[in-house]
């Protein structure tokens, strides 16, 4: 059984029981302010972590999309540089021509000093000729460039010339090809 209050008692123990419930309430408030502050502060981490990963994305999307376009602008630059004209690619023909009649010349000049001189040499030339010159070069010129000459009636003689020595260095291939004692090789395209 608990003490009666004595005088002034009751008020004081009043005081303190409303202090004390006052510092709850403020503790309790302290609390849920800080949990709502951790929380928001939580959100706003993931949020800006969101918004990072986002701009992030984007960057890398971007520069993704800046390397894709420049390798298709090199290769067309690589295009551009492979693509050659009809009569620039019948000037590299010709070069590669002129460099096999190059051992053609150094054969002949051995076999007229009466030296040896290299038969599979001369045969393996004369058969990328035939392959490559006679059988590709000269078909393309004979088809189409020498009829669009004759058609517009320019350098006509010309043409003819031209005609008569395909003809020639046909029949040239063809007695090289039937001298020269060498195996033939298997066909190289
Ligand atoms: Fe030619």
């Amino acid at each position: 059984m608990g003490r009666i209050c004595g005088p002034g008692e009751d008020t004081a123990f009043r005081d303190s029981n409303e202090r004390t419930k006052k510092m709850a309430a403020k503790e309790n408030h302290d609390v849920t302010r800080r949990r709502v502050l951790a929380t928001a502060g939580l959100s706003a981490g993931g949020l800006l972590a969101f918004a990072q990963s986002g701009v992030a994305q984007q960057r890398t999307k971007r520069a993704e999309e800046r390397a894709e376009k420049a390798q298709e602008k090199a290769k067309e630059t690589e295009k551009d540089q492979a693509r050659v004209s009809a009569p620039e690619d019948l000037m590299r023909e010709h070069a590669v021509l002129h460099r096999l009649l190059l051992i053609y010349e150094r054969i002949a000049a051995r076999q007229s000093r009466g030296e040896e001189w290299p038969a599979k040499t001369l045969s393996e030339s004369a058969r990328l000729i035939q392959r490559f010159v006679e059988e590709y070069h000269q078909k393309l010129e004979e088809d189409y460039v020498f009829p669009a000459f004759e058609k517009a009636g320019r350098d006509t003689d010309l043409v003819a010339v031209l005609r008569k020595q395909h003809d020639a260095a046909t029949a040239l291939t063809r007695s090289i090809l039937k001298r020269t004692p060498v195996s033939p090789r298997k066909r190289p395209m």
